[in-house]
């Protein structure tokens, strides 16, 4: 993000309050650059990186800029990344004020309410396009626990560039399968269909017990997230997303 804005607006654009409360901060004396406290609510800002660094909100750092919030979630079951599925949406494991941002903040691509694992979630439309598009290649990597042994053919006819999805006309692109034991696998796809990784193992007759997202990209699932936990993702972090495993 670049350029410059009102402050009144930036903080109500970050979710802060209403332009009128975020005003009432700045006359309180709650809003510091460097450590002096801003007086004019109306004054323009430069956007500049460093500003969440340098600008205090109440004694805390000001929250990511507009456009620049990327942050990893460890998604845990139970969670959905949509209201039209029933149940706690994902946005309620983040500061509520975060649900006031405008440009809002969304889910990079989509997890099943039963799935758990890395969920990336940015106000960034670029970084999300850049993610999601089925240009983009970027693969995802889930790690699956079955109802029934792997029968043995699994990973060829994932690899195939021809198995078909059922009441889909386009086959799937190919995907790598890795037996870990019987009845556990790990599965590497490029795209993101509904219900991808489910409907692939259905398609053989076996059936997804528990599904977890391991890594986007070259991007893990960081160790010390627990489910429900989240963590801002900085610039080499978002740049292992694209460099690879490819
Ligand atoms: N494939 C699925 O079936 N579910 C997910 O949540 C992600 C990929």
């Amino acid at each position: 993000m670049s350029g410059s804005l009102r402050l009144d607006r930036l903080l109500a654009n970050l979710g802060y309050g209403s332009r009128r409360e975020v005003r009432g901060l700045v006359l309180d004396g709650a809003v510091t650059l460097d450590g002096e406290p801003l007086a004019d609510p109306e004054a323009r800002l430069p956007l500049a990186p460093d500003l969440p660094a340098r600008m205090q909100v109440d004694d805390a750092p000001l929250d990511p800029l507009p456009g620049t919030l990327a942050l990893a979630l460890h998604k845990p079951v139970g969670a959905v990344c949509s209201h039209k599925e029933g149940g706690r949406l994902v946005y309620e494991l983040l500061p509520g004020r975060w649900r006031r941002r405008d440009p809002a903040i969304s889910t990079v691509g989509r997890l099943d309410r039963d799935t758990s694992g890395l969920l990336l979630m940015t106000d960034d439309g670029a970084l999300l396009h850049r993610v999601i598009s089925p240009k983009a290649h970027v693969p995802k990597v889930y790690r699956a626990r079955l109802a029934r042994p792997l029968r043995g053919d699994e990973a060829g006819l994932f690899a195939s560039g021809t198995l078909m999805l059922e009441g889909e006309t386009k086959p799937l692109h190919p995907a790598e399968l890795e037996a870990l034991a019987p009845q556990d696998a790990r599965l590497t796809i490029r795209e993101g269909r509904y219900h991808q990784v489910r409907r692939m193992f259905a398609a053989l007759g076996n059936h997804v017990e528990a599904l977890h997202r391991e890594r986007v990209g070259g991007l893990a699932l960081p160790d010390d997230l627990a489910p429900g936990a989240w963590r801002l993702l900085n610039p080499a972090e978002l740049a292992a997303i694209f460099a690879g495993p490819s």
